[in-house]
């Protein structure tokens, strides 16, 4: 694997998962590949999990590590050519980038989506710059349209816990208080059309994703009519994709929160979420803290997918 962006990167899912099992149960067995090895993180935004979780990763493969918050310490970067950088910005993008690559073996980038300009956000132009420039293997650690690590590590956590052999699996948009991107939707929604599942998006009307994403998948605006019989619960919140709203929130309307008795319609349905969660706008206390919610080995199995990846990214050095 040279770089990794989207699900087409990881080949069948199959053999990612079961790789990810064997990993899981011996994540130190692959020190040598990590040898004198060095990963560059570099943030654009803030993280807990993804953070913690790859360089987590990254040291169970012997790698060293360093990380970079682009707003924390570093000169303020330009982004777009062309410009007269009279302003704040000191440094380009496209002489930082080689720069970071001659000090590392593999570059992962987080850079989420502005939500001003869909052009701009939709051509993934910050980590295909990467990609383009660095002279170096990069992955996701979620970028503007994607968050492949999550959707690799959802797919797991599923497989692990699912008692069915075609489950299904609804996602559900939820209430939130500010836009946030689309990638964590479309990227699991890519994810899950990969698979045999059977796979539903609930949202109310304005909330429809980009259709290269929603795919085969069955959109159902009636939240209730989604989850009866469900497997899975995916709640996640996204502001609007289409025109003339991108990026913008439509509703907040509270009746679209993850409660007890949005559960009691699904068969006895597990809960996930990404996290952060906002509660009592995206889910319940009672659903998150049920025997039924599975947020906390969902966010353990982060590790699991960074590994693989990384892992793969290693081996093809
Ligand atoms: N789910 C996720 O990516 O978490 P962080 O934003 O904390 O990294």
């Amino acid at each position: 694997m040279r770089n990794f962006t989207n699900v087409k990167d990881i080949g069948s899912l199959d053999l990612a998962v079961k790789e990810a099992l064997e990993v899981k149960a011996n994540r130190f067995a692959y020190q040598h590949l990590g040898k004198n090895k060095t990963l560059m993180m570099i943030f654009f935004n803030s993280s807990l999990r993804t953070r913690l979780s790859t360089q987590k990763a990254a040291m169970n493969l012997g790698m060293n590590v360093i990380v970079l918050d682009v707003n924390q310490g570093a000169w303020k970067l330009e982004t777009e050519r062309g410009v007269i950088m009279d302003g704040d910005k000191a440094e380009h993008l496209l002489e930082a980038i080689p720069v970071m690559g001659s000090y590392c073996d593999v570059i992962g980038v987080r850079a989420f989506a502005g939500l001003k300009n869909k052009a701009e956000d939709y051509e993934e132009r910050v980590i295909n710059q990467f990609i383009k420039y660095s002279g170096r293997p990069v992955f996701s650690m979620e970028a503007a349209t994607r968050h492949p690590l999550q959707s690799f590590a959802d797919l797991i956590t599923i497989e692990e816990f699912k008692t069915k052999e075609r489950p299904k699996v609804v996602m559900t948009w939820a209430p939130h208080p500010s836009a946030l991107p689309q990638a964590v939707p479309n990227s699991f929604a890519e994810w899950m059309n990969a698979t045999d599942y059977e796979f539903v998006i609930t949202h109310p009307h304005g909330y429809e994703l980009a259709p290269e994403f929603v795919g085969n998948a069955r959109v159902e605006y009636d939240q209730r009519k989604a989850l009866e019989g469900a497997d899975f619960v995916y709640a996640k919140n996204w502001s609007a994709f289409a025109d003339p709203n991108y990026g913008k929130i439509l509703s907040k309307d509270r009746a679209w929160t993850v409660d007890t008795e949005k559960m009691a319609l699904t068969d006895n349905a597990f809960f996930m979420h990404c996290l952060p969660v906002r509660r009592n706008m995206i889910v319940t206390d009672d659903v998150i803290e049920s025997e039924r919610s599975i947020v906390i080995p969902e966010a353990a199995n982060r590790e699991i997918s960074a590994q693989v990846v990384l892992k793969r990214i290693l081996e093809s050095l």
